[in-house]
């Protein structure tokens, strides 16, 4: 018999509702925390609550513990760097791990050029915040483009890159100068995608935003938040090749999208070519804080005190992700291509022809489906989509998130079994069939 959730009480239990109400009184309401569920522990895909609940995660802390939850590696390599030497400041003083660390990725060669270097923080945000600062540092401009419905943050630079809520501008500004465009969505766009999307980036570099001012763009290969939309094979080539001839560099945001989640290393490898930075983050330690900002040699030639941070690359934090990168280039980024094209399969042959499937899509396990009112119109069926997601969750026990305006995400450890992601879909299927019956 296959593993399944276990619910032994309504959703919260008795004892993660008081912790809930405890924690609403005194912790900052700016966090969402749509799900009523309290982490107790938590090993693989499965996690347990304190009134005896067992959960499938589908959600993997928001594509964080790409090694499952407490995977016995990782945490033995935790366990044994906080005996030697829990923190010294990489800024100031070395430490084995964080240099062992930073010669992995630069040999991965996320990069153009011969030979590139690291910048350790820990957050996805400050990752893009190191990005903002270099690409400024090394051109001499000012200016950025991103794109509309992507994340990069919720630090200065980070937000004004960011174009996916409202919610998260709104009472801020001013932010940074970014000019936001359009990204290629094929299922809205159809065929033509690309062409429209950089032409609009072109008028806007003819009309509002000169191109000699912009010192980077900001993309991710795989759209996250914004709906876990994959861009035509063409796109990033061709918007490496219309950066090139501006001089602007081109940053990839792969803090979602990296560490083997696309089932490849990188997203970016899917199509065949390389940033002038990228920026790593969520998968790449496991669950520790930890992010890398890489850029060629080249570009990374600031100075002593340029930039830093106390905690970046902290010991335990790189000791949790050299034992992440062995896990994915033993298995796990493998895993997560066979693992995530079944379970395209499975959920094309579940739910592919309801009514209220717009699209099915993804690369390995990032993988999306796209919730409408009608096939016909399109229209987004943002309520459904809420909906289902928390019906998995008080039906089943399964953790999904929402992903863009109408999208649910599966974006689980890139441990997931077959089997698992057969009862993955199963209970998707059972939820969207109870709440939109054919
Ligand atoms: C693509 C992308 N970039 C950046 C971030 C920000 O990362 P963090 O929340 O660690 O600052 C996220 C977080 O969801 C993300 O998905």
């Amino acid at each position: 018999m296959s593993r399944r959730p276990v619910l032994k009480t309504a959703l919260p239990g008795p004892v993660a509702a008081a912790l809930i109400a405890r924690s609403d009184r005194v912790i900052s309401p700016s966090y969402t925390r749509e799900h009523p569920l309290v982490a107790e522990r938590g090993e693989g895909v499965w996690i347990h609550d304190p009134d005896g609940n067992e959960f499938l995660d589908m959600s993997a802390g928001i594509a964080v513990t790409s090694t499952g939850h407490c995977h016995p590696r990782v945490v033995a390599a935790v366990c044994e760097q906080a005996g030697k030497l829990l923190h010294m400041s990489g800024t100031d003083f070395y430490y084995p791990v964080q240099g062992r660390l930073a010669d992995r990725l630069v040999r991965m060669q996320p990069v153009r050029g011969e030979r590139c270097r690291v910048y350790f923080g820990n957050s996805g945000a400050e990752a893009n915040e190191a990005a903002m600062k270099l690409a400024r540092w090394a051109t001499g401009r000012k200016h950025f483009v991103a794109f509309l419905d992507a994340f990069h943050g919720r630090t200065y630079g980070a937000m004004s890159l960011t174009a996916s809520k409202a919610r998260q501008r709104e009472g801020f500004g001013p932010f940074l100068p970014v000019t936001h465009t359009i990204y290629p969505d094929p299922y809205r766009m159809g065929p033509n995608a690309t062409d429209q999307a950089l032409d609009h980036l072109e008028n806007l570099f003819r009309t509002i935003c000169p191109p000699g001012d912009v010192a980077a763009i900001f993309v991710e290969p795989v759209q996250g938040e914004g709906g876990y939309i994959v861009p035509p094979a063409d796109f990033l080539p061709r918007l490496r090749a219309l950066a090139d001839s501006h001089g602007i560099l081109l940053v990839f945001d792969e803090v979602q999208s990296g560490m083997g989640r696309t089932g490849r290393m990188f997203a970016h490898e899917h199509f065949g070519v390389r940033p002038d930075l990228i920026t790593l983050a969520k998968g790449i330690a496991s669950g520790l804080p930890l992010s890398a900002t890489l850029a060629s040699e080249d570009i990374m030639r600031w100075k002593p005190g340029a930039h830093a941070s106390t905690f970046g690359g902290n010991p335990v934090a790189c000791a949790a992700a050299n034992v992440t990168l062995d896990l994915l280039e033993e298995s796990l980024v493998e895993n997560a291509a066979v693992v995530g094209a079944r379970m395209q399969e499975m959920l094309r042959s579940a739910v592919g022809g309801h009514p209220n499937v717009g699209e099915i899509r993804g690369l390995g396990l990032m993988v999306g489906v796209e919730l409408v009112l009608d096939r016909a119109t399109r229209k987004r069926a943002s309520e459904l989509r809420n909906a289902v997601v928390m019906d998995c969750f008080h039906r089943s026990g399964m953790i999904l998130l929402g992903a863009g305006q109408n999208a649910v995400r599966f974006c689980p450890a890139l441990t997931l079994s077959e089997q698992e992601a057969a009862t993955a879909v199963e209970l998707f299927a059972t939820s969207l069939n109870a709440l939109a019956p054919v």
